[in-house]
């Protein structure tokens, strides 16, 4: 079994490559511009890869993870915009399912139907995504008072973060305003958070029938102050979020 782990900013993924390096070592192959990290993680086969980011970027690297590492299951880590009325910025969002907001081929084909396929909506695996509930439960019991100082937690009005499971919307667009939020609830109500590279790693997931699943730290509310929240909270707080999330999956296994 390998577990390949992507996610769209360095921040996101450098406190498990750097556990990685401390635990087993790291051999690194580039392929395509990436730096693929393959090694351990609490004993566990995996690849930890920067994506970069948007569904093109996301996909490529889901591919290779699959074609070049073999990884058996993968999961997407990364920030998301809040979007569902309860999903305020600390929470976390873990996709049962996901669509493409922005993908129309009308009239050829029913709006954000993924040509081809014949459906729009593309869902988790049930056990990944179940075991990453319990370690975001954990993580969120045991860990996140001492990961995420109290200064930056009131910086950001994070109380008791909450977890929320469920529909998640990604389009190669950075959400920052509440129109084109509204947009995006109203083709799809039960959508809880935007962002930019879950449904393209689903959909790969899909076609080559390998197990994945979707992890997002909402940043920031697709509201106009997106960009700042969004920025703010990647440079403070997001790596403990994700580090800590996947350290207590790796430890649970
Ligand atoms: N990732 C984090 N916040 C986002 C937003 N508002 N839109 C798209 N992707 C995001």
């Amino acid at each position: 079994m390998t577990i390949g782990i992507l996610a769209a900013m360095h921040d996101e993924v450098a406190d498990l490559i750097g556990a990685m390096i401390k635990q087993s070592g790291n051999q690194v192959h580039r392929i395509g511009m990436r730096d693929y990290h393959v090694g351990k993680l609490d004993g566990q086969s995996c690849v930890v890869v920067l994506a970069r980011i948007g569904k093109v970027a996301a996909a490529a690297t889901a591919v290779t993870l699959i074609r070049e590492f073999d990884v058996t299951e993968v999961i997407f880590t990364g920030l998301a915009g809040g979007i569902g009325r309860d999903v305020a910025i600390g929470n976390i969002v873990i996709a049962d399912r996901s669509v493409q907001h922005d993908m129309d081929v009308r009239p050829l084909f029913p709006h954000h139907e993924i040509p081809l396929l014949g459906r729009s909506e593309f869902a988790t695996d049930i056990a990944l995504s179940a075991e990453l509930k319990v370690a975001t439960e954990l993580f969120l019991k045991e860990d996140f008072q001492q990961s995420v100082a109290p200064e930056v937690r009131e910086a950001f009005g994070i109380k008791q973060p909450v977890l929320h499971i469920g529909l998640i919307a990604s389009g190669d667009q950075f959400v920052a305003d509440v129109e084109r939020a509204n947009g995006i609830l109203a083709d799809f109500p039960q959508a809880l958070a935007v962002e930019m590279e879950g449904a393209a790693v689903a959909q790969i997931c899909f076609e080559y029938d390998v197990p994945c699943a979707i992890l997002r730290t909402i940043s920031d509310r697709a509201d106009a102050s997106a960009h700042g929240d969004f920025g703010a909270f990647l440079a403070g707080v997001a790596s403990h979020y994700s580090a800590g999330v996947l350290r207590r999956f790796f430890s649970g296994r």
